[in-house]
């Protein structure tokens, strides 16, 4: 995927976008992190979550501030065609549920998230090297996420001996699942949006041209009915 991300990375409205987009993800994971610290039994796992969170928001604030900072040196400018972003955030917390989720679970998801966006983070910080205030960020939260990875796994095999390993999995595979739904998502809007364009393009103009011609043949004004039965109305009652 690297040659995707030099693509979104090259380009300053995309760059742009993707910054934005990372301190939403981060701010709403810091969130949800700060839930998990309210309803754990486990008062270490509180503390720790509570540091983990004011992490994520942190995080939401360095990139959000960054962002802003592009935008105002880009001034107003007209949005190019692909501007967007094909690839998702780099943390992946945006899938997390907290209510009803065991820490076991919450904590295989966290690890595998943050082990994700310690990997993600470390192509984007090479691809912004003509950016060095972009790239100070990414050092810096780059730090804290594999913080996060480390301290995910050493309290999940402490609250999980001998099952850790299986909870990981179990968590990879959720998160594959996710990714995929997201993609067929996408593609299943791609398809639709076509079949639909195909449909008004295609279907609808016969239609079209058959009503014109019905509307051509229908003399102008009101019609009285031709039937042979009809009698006039006396009355209105
Ligand atoms: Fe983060
Ligand atoms: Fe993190």
């Amino acid at each position: 995927m690297r040659p995707v991300h030099r693509w979104v990375w090259a380009d300053a409205d995309r760059r742009l976008r993707k910054l934005l987009t990372f301190a939403k993800v981060e701010t709403d994971g810091g969130r949800d992190i700060l839930r998990a610290a309210e309803v754990t039994p486990d008062p270490l796992l509180r503390r720790l979550y509570l540091e983990h969170a004011i992490d994520e928001l942190r995080h939401g604030d360095l990139f959000r501030e960054r962002g802003a900072a592009l935008l105002r040196a880009r001034g107003p400018r007209r949005t190019r065609l692909f501007s967007g972003n094909p690839l998702p955030g780099g943390h992946g917390l945006d899938d997390l549920r907290i209510d009803g989720e065991p820490d076991h679970r919450l904590l295989a998801f966290l690890h595998v998230a943050e082990k994700a966006a310690a990997s993600r983070f470390t192509i984007y910080r090479e691809l912004v090297d003509d950016d060095p205030e972009t790239r100070a960020i990414f050092e810096h939260i780059l730090r804290d996420e594999v913080f996060h990875m480390n301290y995910t796994y050493t309290q999940l095999t402490r609250i999980a001996p001998g099952r850790h390993r299986r909870h990981v999995w179990h968590a990879r595979a959720k998160r594959l699942w996710n990714r995929y739904l997201r993609v067929a998502a996408a593609v299943a809007s791609v398809f639709g949006a076509a079949m639909l364009s195909a449909i008004y393009f295609i279907v609808l103009p016969p239609f079209a041209w058959f009503a014109r011609r019905a509307e051509r043949r229908d003399p102008p004004g009101w019609t009285p009915a031709r039937r042979a039965d009809a009698v006039p109305p006396r009355s209105q009652y």
